[in-house]
């Protein structure tokens, strides 16, 4: 694990101002990550091609006397303080349930629990779909690891994290956050397999910049309607197995067998619709690896240009700002490539941009956003880099 031991003098007058001077804590830098494509498709047991990205969650923390726990959230402007003597408590929520569940599970079959002073900084925009939340766990979780003295394996590490989603943030995401965070390598994107969890880097073009657009939209549906396409994915896979077919996942699925989905899945197509988004959106990554591969602008951006469009009409995650930041970076100069990243429902857009043409390209696709929406979008201009357990060669 990347352990800082050069702390900012900043963070450490934080830090003593919150907790007192004492012994020099440890700080775990967890980056945000930006899909560049295979969306919705970790949960099917697909292919996914994140880079963690220059934006952090920083966990500073020090082993206190005792066995309280203390964590202060800048982005929150909260302490919250609890003790391994007693449960969770039930009427617990939002963050400080969240960061309690994930030291809970970290500690969980240990007999070690130490009293710890915690201190998470972000510079990673909350819930701007940079997956601040997965990094705000794995920053948390590495910190508890380490003054616990717990070795964790990037793998094992990925699975408890998704877990700790599901059971105290009700996210059932899939493992492409996690697993970004933790593995990515400086200046390549991560291909994830997400049924076998290989993984390779694919080193990202020098001459292309990657930036990330926000609407400033967030739409709380998007959990609900997150909960719904994993159960209509569900759905689906019943529906060819109760057809013969022994699948397990939508990964599973062939172009051909859209045609019998067709006839067995009633006359709305809504199933029809998802299912051909999974199956197309996977192609789409195994494409997008080999353009990347011979810097072919022209073919990454008809694949960015598909998969908005399969977003948009067939798995319906996108909205009318997602919609118009895209349209409006396709019309801009340098324009490579652009499409909505993360979960949808508002966030962000992804693009890739002739690397001398950032600025100009940045100033026209926001005014015209603002144009088409009356909004003030903002950039982030991003660089791919290493994760928490950044690791050589491939991986499985
Ligand atoms: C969210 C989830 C991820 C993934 C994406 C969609 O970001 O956390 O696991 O499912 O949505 O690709």
């Amino acid at each position: 694990m990347k352990r800082h031991i050069d702390i900012s003098a900043v963070t450490r007058n934080r830090f003593e101002e919150i907790f007192g001077k004492g012994k020099i804590p440890v700080r775990v830098s967890a980056p945000g990550r930006v899909n560049l494509i295979g969306e919705h498709t970790d949960y099917n047991d697909g292919l996914v091609l994140p880079v963690a990205v220059n934006r952090y969650v920083h966990v500073t923390g020090r082993i206190r006397q005792g066995s309280s726990i203390e964590i202060h959230s800048t982005a929150f402007g909260e302490l919250h303080r609890f003790s391994f003597e007693s449960e969770i408590n039930p009427s617990l929520s939002g963050w400080k349930r969240f960061a309690e569940g994930v030291i809970r599970t970290i500690l969980k079959n240990t007999n070690k629990q130490v009293g710890m002073e915690l201190l998470v900084e972000n510079d990673l925009p909350v819930g701007g779909g940079l997956s601040s939340s997965a990094a705000f766990a794995a920053g948390l979780g590495s910190v508890t690891a380490m003054l616990n003295r717990i070795e964790l394996s990037p793998f094992e590490f990925a699975r408890t994290l998704q877990n700790t989603e599901h059971v105290y943030a009700g996210v059932e995401c899939g493992i492409m956050d996690q697993l970004s965070i933790l593995l990515s390598r400086m200046g390549n994107a991560l291909l994830i397999d997400c049924r076998t969890l290989q993984i390779d880097y694919i080193p990202l073009p020098a001459d292309w910049s990657l930036i990330v657009l926000d609407t400033g939209v967030r739409h709380d549906l998007a959990f609900s309607e997150y909960s719904e396409r994993r159960l209509q994915c569900t759905k689906i896979v019943e529906l060819f197995r109760q057809a013969g077919k022994g699948f397990t996942s939508l990964r599973d699925v062939t172009a051909c067998d859209l045609d019998q989905l067709e006839k067995v899945a009633g006359s709305s197509g809504v199933l029809l619709r998802r299912c051909r988004h999974v199956v197309s959106e996977n192609h789409r990554v195994t494409k997008t690896v080999s353009a990347l591969k011979t810097s072919d602008r022209k073919r990454i951006g008809h694949i960015f240009h598909d998969s908005h469009q399969s977003l948009k009409n067939d798995f319906e995650v996108t909205c009318p700002e997602l919609d118009s930041m895209v349209e409006a970076a396709c019309h801009a100069p340098g324009c490579i490539a652009a499409r909505m990243t993360g979960g949808g429902f508002g966030g962000c857009t992804v693009n890739f941009v002739t690397a001398d043409m950032t600025e100009k390209f940045i100033n026209e696709t926001l005014s015209d956003y603002r144009k088409r929406t009356g909004r003030n979008g903002t950039s982030l201009q991003v660089s791919g880099i290493d994760g928490i357990m950044p690791c050589e060669g491939k991986h499985q």
